[in-house]
């Protein structure tokens, strides 16, 4: 499989639906059992081959920088206490891929944040990943994209069926499904109404994109919302034959939703073997009073 180089991941958001735990800290940091939200998708990025990932931050996201960087002060002291193991896994983490940052200083939407990732890409396709969306590990939600890329050489948005009533949370497709390939994109739009939805494929959090889309976001008027909308940027590629869906066939939990981040939670802590036994029954003792 061709190689992605880059990766953009914007963080820039005030995580408004996890107050008051994001009033300060980010909600990226928040963790799935032990591991926080963005090292997951940092991770998921550099299995699909990508070594260079450019985060966009905005203030009070400093942990994140901290968290992708070396502690000297914990490292040493897990050294000096022959806690070889947690060592390890704190090194290893700065050690994932090439880190650079851009700060969005407003957070003006998320058409914007990926223009402000513009000069640290350059003039080469890169992977966008949303901060706060997780695909189950055991498969590569980015793979499928990368191989609809590789195939067409147009930009690629992940998509999956949503139910009817959740579409006017997503930038939704008019894509028809295509047996052989990628799904040419004839129309995207933010946010539809129910009755006006396109389609139920909605826009996951997982896109590769061609440098072109720069251009379209630098003349983007505010949208939805009176934000710049990465999905107006989207259907100007659509409209130029240049947009192609391809579906993920992977579980996805929006972690920035409070149910959906629960769930996660409930799920990553009974894939571990070392909690498996004891929660899987404290679990089942509780649903017996539900
Ligand atoms: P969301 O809408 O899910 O994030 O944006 P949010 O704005 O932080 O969340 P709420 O609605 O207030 O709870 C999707 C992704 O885009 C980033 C967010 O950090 C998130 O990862 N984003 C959004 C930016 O980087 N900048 C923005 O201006 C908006």
């Amino acid at each position: 499989m061709n190689k992605l180089r880059k990766a953009v991941i914007p963080v820039a958001g005030l995580g408004t639906r996890f107050l008051p735990a994001t009033k300060a800290q980010p909600k990226e940091m928040l963790p799935l059992v032990d591991k926080p939200v963005i090292q997951y998708v940092v991770e998921e990025a550099v299995r699909a081959g990508v070594e260079s990932l450019v985060l966009v931050t905005g203030r009070g996201k400093a942990a994140i920088e901290n968290h992708f960087d070396v502690a000297f002060e914990l490292e040493d002291t897990l050294r000096r206490r022959g806690n070889l193991s947690d060592l390890e896994l704190v090194q290893g983490i700065a050690q994932l891929a090439q880190f650079a940052y851009v700060r969005q200083g407003e957070p003006l939407g998320l058409g914007h944040a990926v223009l402000c990732a513009r000069h640290a890409v350059g003039d080469e396709p890169f992977a966008l990943l949303l901060g706060d969306d997780v695909f189950d590990e055991a498969d590569s939600a980015l793979e499928a994209l990368i191989t609809a890329h590789h195939a067409t050489g147009c930009s690629v948005v992940g998509v999956q069926e949503v139910p009817l009533e959740h579409v006017s949370r997503y930038g939704i497709v008019n894509a028809p499904p295509a047996s052989d390939g990628p799904w040419k994109v004839t129309t995207i739009v933010e946010k539809p109404d129910p009755s006006a939805a396109p389609s139920r494929w909605a826009v996951v959090g997982r896109y590769v994109l061609e440098p072109r889309v720069f251009d379209h976001l630098a003349a983007l008027e505010p949208g939805v919302g009176g934000e710049y909308q990465l999905t107006d940027a989207l259907a100007a590629l659509a409209r130029e034959g240049r947009l192609v869906a391809a579906p993920i066939p992977a579980k996805r939990w929006d972690t920035g939703n409070k149910l959906d981040y629960l769930k996660a939670n409930v799920e990553y802590a009974l894939k571990r073997a070392e909690l498996r036994g004891d929660f899987a029954a404290y679990l089942k003792d509780l649903a017996k009073d539900l």
